[in-house]
């Protein structure tokens, strides 16, 4: 099968390492891609967001199956014009893609079903929005509708905070909900709409510093699986959140086919739903990938034939730690261009580089995004697994000029085992 992946990150670098070892594969292009992905297919020039592009690209190339990476392309409605031309793609239309597109169809599709989340307000302009304020309950947290890429939600612990990010916000549609305490959790299925498949549960970092502290990022670290995760709260997760979110988006004419990934939060009153995605998190696939036994690909044409109902994603024993290096300054302004050691050297098997904000100069790879790449380490033990990733991180192995990560990917499995407040 010829195999085009749309993105240039590390999930899509792991999206095709993964998919590269399936027999079913013949030949697989990235758009835009990375040195990374270069490696593994052709990394053709054409942008996320050029849906006609990339469409004349899949046809004329005789694409078999695409995947979308990111929620752009998704929520713009590559999958509609796609499907509309008789091609093969893997994820949500532009209508079920609101549920990430939109937090206020989001919100408003929890209340309707009775799907656990936190409570809510919606505001249509900012004098309405503001006014709430002087009455709430702090801490708030006040999410901009729309996608704003980890930027447009904050907790606001009073009301000056809240104030001054709506006027940053400068947006028209607004949500304010209560603030939930305890553990955060991604997780993924596979649905064609009706049946769905489980991944591992995993747990990003989203702060920039260790022992979460500073501001927020797009994940600097991700482990699976998540030891205070036991089968019966997985069971609990899939017939309260995923199966009723699946059927209500069908009810509600969204059929829902893709990636389905609810970021939720670990309550005293069990897990809720905090947002969701309409695809591969960033970067929990990377570790995810690592752990999957099977065959990726034979699942995702199951999925295209409305097959998934005897189907099972099977994983390997053992954990993968997944430790981000950003560049200085990220998640601001940060620096480019800095070359980047060691990444050809790693030699163990059960280690992979993933590469995401890097570019190729002459014959050096150099540094070209906030986040530039994730170190991934598989072992039987989650202390081995996080041990092994950060042996490959410093001057004598991967290492580029001002790198910034967190030291404590993964601490949060060891520490909570199976207890998570
Ligand atoms: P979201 O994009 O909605 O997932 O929000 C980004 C981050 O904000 C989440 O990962 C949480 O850390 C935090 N957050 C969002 N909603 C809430 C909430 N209701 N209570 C506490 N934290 C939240
Ligand atoms: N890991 C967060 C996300 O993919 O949205």
């Amino acid at each position: 099968m010829n195999i085009l992946i749309i993105g240039s990150g590390g999930r899509e670098h792991t999206l095709g390492w993964k998919i590269k070892q399936s027999p079913l594969v013949e030949q697989i292009y990235f758009a835009p891609g990375n040195p990374g992905t270069k490696e593994i297919g052709e990394n053709i020039p054409i942008e996320v967001t050029d849906i006609q592009k990339l469409l004349k690209f899949a046809k004329n190339k005789k694409i078999d199956l695409t995947i979308v990476g990111p929620e752009t392309p998704l929520v713009l409605g590559i999958v509609d014009v796609f499907k509309k031309n008789k091609l093969k793609i893997f994820g949500p239309s532009k209508k079920a893609s609101q549920i990430e597109g939109s937090k206020i169809f989001a919100k408003n599709l929890m209340k309707k079903y009775k799907i656990p989340t936190a409570e809510y307000f919606i505001f249509n302009d900012f004098i309405e929005a503001n006014k709430y304020l002087l009455k709430a309950k702090y801490p708030v947290v006040v999410k901009a509708d729309g996608l704003y890429f980890g930027k447009g939600v904050c907790v606001c612990k009073n009301r000056k905070e809240a104030e001054d990010f709506l006027k940053q916000l400068n947006c028209k549609k607004i949500v304010i909900e209560e603030c939930l305490y305890g553990q955060e959790i991604s997780f993924m299925v596979i649905t064609d709409g009706k049946d769905f498949i489980s991944f591992l549960p995993s747990q990003d970092h989203k702060r920039l510093i260790t022992n979460n502290q500073g501001p927020n990022t797009g994940g600097m670290g991700a482990y699976t699986p998540v030891p205070f995760v036991d089968v019966k709260l997985l069971k609990q997760i899939e017939k309260e959140i995923v199966a009723p979110t699946i059927k209500a988006m069908a009810k509600e004419g969204c059929l829902y086919q893709g990636i389905l990934y609810p970021g939720l939060i670990l309550t005293r009153e069990g897990p809720k739903v905090l947002e969701y995605n309409c695809r591969f998190g960033d970067p929990e696939t990377q570790s995810l990938m690592m752990q999957l036994d099977s065959d990726l690909i034979e699942i995702i044409l199951a999925q295209q034939k409305n097959k998934l109902k005897n189907k099972k994603l099977v994983f390997k024993k053992g954990f993968t730690v997944g430790v981000v290096l950003a560049s200085a300054g990220y998640p601001e302004k940060y620096t480019k261009g800095d070359q980047i050691h060691g990444i050809d050297k790693i030699k163990d098997k059960d280690v992979q580089i993933f590469q995401a904000g890097t570019k190729q100069l002459d014959n050096k790879i150099v540094t070209n995004g906030g986040r530039v790449l994730l170190v991934t380490a598989t072992a039987l033990i989650l202390d081995e697994a996080i041990k092994k990733a950060y042996q490959y991180i410093g001057k004598k192995s991967v290492y580029f000029k001002g790198m910034q990560y967190r030291k404590d990917i993964g601490k949060n499995g060891l520490i909570f085992g199976d207890k998570y407040d």
